[in-house]
């Protein structure tokens, strides 16, 4: 008896190795739940419409969760984890602080495909999903989405601080960490137009109002007219919680926030400095007087964004904010990823 066993282990380790080397390369498809769950994305589409009508900037914080997600180890909603004694988790992180927002709309959606198909469909595919559908559902233009992602084991709080740039950030810092994950120039420029729809607090621009670089000035890039009215919504000793618009249309996906930065409007330094350096400048001129060309770079760079992977093992999980409960031993299911069986973990 023990010595089969014995005899076993490698054999069993061989299978979840391989099992694990098959999520590195989880491939992603099109209609990927066609056959588990066919009504996913309708679901998804629903309740993100439910969503704009009770609060319209909420499409807006769900859709920057999949920047702040695939950047942080790949499109693996290890951005929606809740803090354990164990684990802190990624809420937390520098730029997600008292910043992140609208979480129970992901609670939503994930109770209603939970309610439909059981433990199928991934949190960080709602995350895609719902993403496309905040930019469609205000204005901005529809794409297919690639799904089959699963979800991690784990977050990293460290990993966001690190990672995620900040509003004081330049187009030149800005390009480098684009290019770090394959985005380009044109990617970079097109994706900071996700800022067309949403807000933005006084603490994330309190700094360029009135000490830019530490000159005690404020940034001689913003408009002096646009410049009173931010002095207004922003006091230097005032509630820094406040939020303002990120563009002159913040509930519709257009290309205004192109716009805005061509005439000194952009709201956070890391907007208004794609016009200001060269190498930025010319994506945003071009965007803002052809609203299509802007519109398909941002697809683009949505596919292209969300094809980011850790190759990490993961696990379709029953509720965005916590793993699944983990049997002690060693549990072998269908190793099939193609039909989203559960991962094999010790
Ligand atoms: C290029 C670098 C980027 C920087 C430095 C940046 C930074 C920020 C900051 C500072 C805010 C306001 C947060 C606050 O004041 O609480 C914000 C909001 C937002 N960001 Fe970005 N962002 C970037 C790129 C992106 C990308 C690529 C997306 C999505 C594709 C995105 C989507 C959004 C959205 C939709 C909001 C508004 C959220 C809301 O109203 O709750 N951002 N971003
Ligand atoms: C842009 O920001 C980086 C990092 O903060 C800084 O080192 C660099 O000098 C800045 N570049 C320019 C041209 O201002
Ligand atoms: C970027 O592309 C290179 C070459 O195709 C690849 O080796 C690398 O893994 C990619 N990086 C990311 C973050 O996708
Ligand atoms: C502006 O920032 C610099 C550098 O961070 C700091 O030394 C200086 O005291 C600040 N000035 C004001 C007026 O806050």
């Amino acid at each position: 008896m023990a010595t089969n066993q014995l005899m076993i282990m490698p054999l069993l380790l061989l299978i979840f190795l391989l099992h694990i080397a098959s999520v590195a390369s989880s491939y992603l498809q099109r209609g990927f739940y066609s056959n588990t769950c066919p009504e996913a994305e309708f679901i998804v589409r629903d309740v993100m419409k439910k969503a704009l009508i009770r609060e319209p900037r909420s499409v807006a914080s769900v859709m920057r969760f999949q920047f702040h997600d695939c950047f942080v180890n790949g499109c693996d909603a290890s951005m929606l984890l809740d803090d354990t004694p164990t684990m802190l988790g990624e809420k937390l992180a520098l730029s997600n602080i008292n910043s992140l927002r609208s979480f129970e709309v992901v609670d939503e959606v994930k109770e209603a495909l939970e309610k439909a198909c059981p433990g199928v469909v991934s949190c960080a595919d709602i995350i895609i999903m719902a993403s496309r559908d905040a930019v469609a559902l205000t204005g901005g233009p529809y794409w297919e989405v690639r799904l089959g992602r699963l979800d991690s084991l784990t977050a990293n709080q460290e990993d966001s601080n690190n990672i995620m740039p900040s509003p004081r950030a330049n187009a030149s810092a800005l390009i480098d960490l684009f290019h770090k994950y394959n985005l380009s120039v044109k990617d970079l420029v097109a994706l900071s137009g996700s800022h067309s729809i949403g807000q933005g607090r006084c603490f994330s621009i309190i700094f360029r109002l009135y000490n830019q670089s530490g000159t005690g000035k404020p940034d001689p890039a913003i408009d002096p007219e646009y410049r009173k009215v931010l002095n207004k919504l922003c006091p230097l000793d005032g509630d820094q919680e406040v939020t303002g618009n990120l563009d002159a249309t913040p509930v519709v996906f257009d290309n205004q926030y192109f716009k805005d930065l061509v005439s000194g409007r952009g709201f956070l330094n890391s907007d208004q400095t794609l016009f200001t350096f060269p190498e930025t400048r010319k994506f945003v001129k071009l965007y803002s007087r052809h609203q299509n060309e802007f519109f398909e770079a941002f697809v683009e760079g949505m596919l292209k964004m969300g094809d980011l992977q850790s190759g990490r093992p993961g696990e379709v999980r029953r509720n965005c904010r916590v793993v699944n409960a983990r049997r002690t031993h060693l549990l072998l299911e269908s190793p099939n990823i193609m039909e989203n069986q559960h991962v094999a973990i010790i």
